[in-house]
């Protein structure tokens, strides 16, 4: 099969497109179709030899932990799915080695979800990784329609999915974003803030009592979120280890199929959709990269694998 390999940690020149043997399907896997998958910043950052301490790789690397597909066939003891099945997963495994920028990805069923009908392929793929990322965040933190709840990073894959996923449980939200970005979070349900200086008194105009909840989906932000943060707030991030030594939570996504289930049925009540800002050929994935390197992504980066 076709897949985008790596052989070496490096920025996305190490990228090649290559010839790998089809994935074997053993018992309680299934095997995928690829019709697209998303770009994520760990694709990036784990191809770079950032996470070498935390995961075993082995070489030559397929990219990519987010998929859209539909079933090929299914291992032994792989009752829940049919060929045929259109499927989305977070396709993180216990190693990293064959990932979604292939034609085919094999993976334990636990990990797959069905497909929302109502979004396209390209959207499907943008919404397992960053969606579980902000529903585990936002359900960790208790958020209710009682809160006023801070985002940092509102523009972004994760950031994007979790104001809605926020709205949809009633929370008032307000979400940081460059000024370009403003009425896009506004109509996803948020009341839009700049980041950078004067942030915290920004916040503070908007929610004179402080955010009942902070999540942080960019980084760098643990000053502002302890300035604004109410009495008896609750705090997380996905981005800075560093929340744990003052209250909050340090939080990694977790693959959970049934999570997924879960988002899936919040984009067929049309409560949550996924923004899509640009799609790249697989070949092109390299571009895919650099653009999501870039930082300033809005909504997801898609790399359509096949028609
Ligand atoms: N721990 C985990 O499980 C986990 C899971 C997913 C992601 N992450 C990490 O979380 C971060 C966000 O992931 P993502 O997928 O949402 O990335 P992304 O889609 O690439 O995020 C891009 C967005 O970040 C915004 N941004 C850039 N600098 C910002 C700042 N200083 N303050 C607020 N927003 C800023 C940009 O908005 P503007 O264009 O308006 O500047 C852009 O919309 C990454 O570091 C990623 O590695 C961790």
């Amino acid at each position: 099969m076709k897949a985008m390999t790596y052989s070496q940690y490096g920025n996305p020149d190490v990228l090649e497109l290559t010839e790998q043997p089809l994935p074997k399907v053993g018992p309680g896997m299934v095997l995928v179709k690829v019709r697209a998958a998303s770009v994520n910043p760990v694709d990036w950052k784990i191809m770079a030899g950032h996470l070498d301490s935390l995961m075993d790789l082995q070489f030559p690397a397929i990219p990519g932990w987010d998929v859209a597909g539909v079933v090929e066939s299914v291992g032994i003891d792989a009752p829940q799915f049919q060929p045929g099945d259109e499927v989305i997963s977070y396709a993180r495994k216990d190693f990293v080695h064959g990932g979604s920028f292939a034609e085919y990805i094999a993976l334990p069923e636990r990990l797959l979800a069905r497909k929302p009908e109502t979004l396209d392929w390209d959207q499907s793929a943008g919404l397992p990784l960053a969606g579980l990322t902000a529903y585990q965040v936002l359900t960790r933190l208790g958020v209710t329609a009682a809160d006023t709840l801070l985002i940092h990073g509102g523009a972004g894959g994760v950031g994007s999915l979790g104001i809605q996923i926020a709205v949809a449980l009633g929370a008032r939200v307000i979400a940081t974003a460059s000024a370009k970005n403003h009425d896009f979070l506004r109509a996803l349900g948020a009341e839009p803030v700049s980041y950078g200086e004067g942030l915290a008194e920004r916040v503070r105009e908007l929610a004179p009592a402080g955010a009942d909840v902070v999540a942080d989906f960019a980084g760098d932000n643990l000053d502002t979120t302890l300035a604004v943060l109410a009495e008896g707030g609750r705090h997380a991030s996905i981005a800075d280890s560093s929340v744990e030594q003052h209250g909050g939570t340090w939080m990694w996504v977790n693959p959970v199929g049934a999570d997924l289930e879960r988002l899936s049925r919040l984009v067929d009540e049309r409560r949550l959709k996924v923004e899509v800002a640009r799609t790249f050929p697989l070949e092109e994935a390299a571009e895919a990269f650099r653009l999501n390197m870039d930082g300033h992504t809005r909504g997801k980066i898609i790399v359509k694998v096949s028609e």
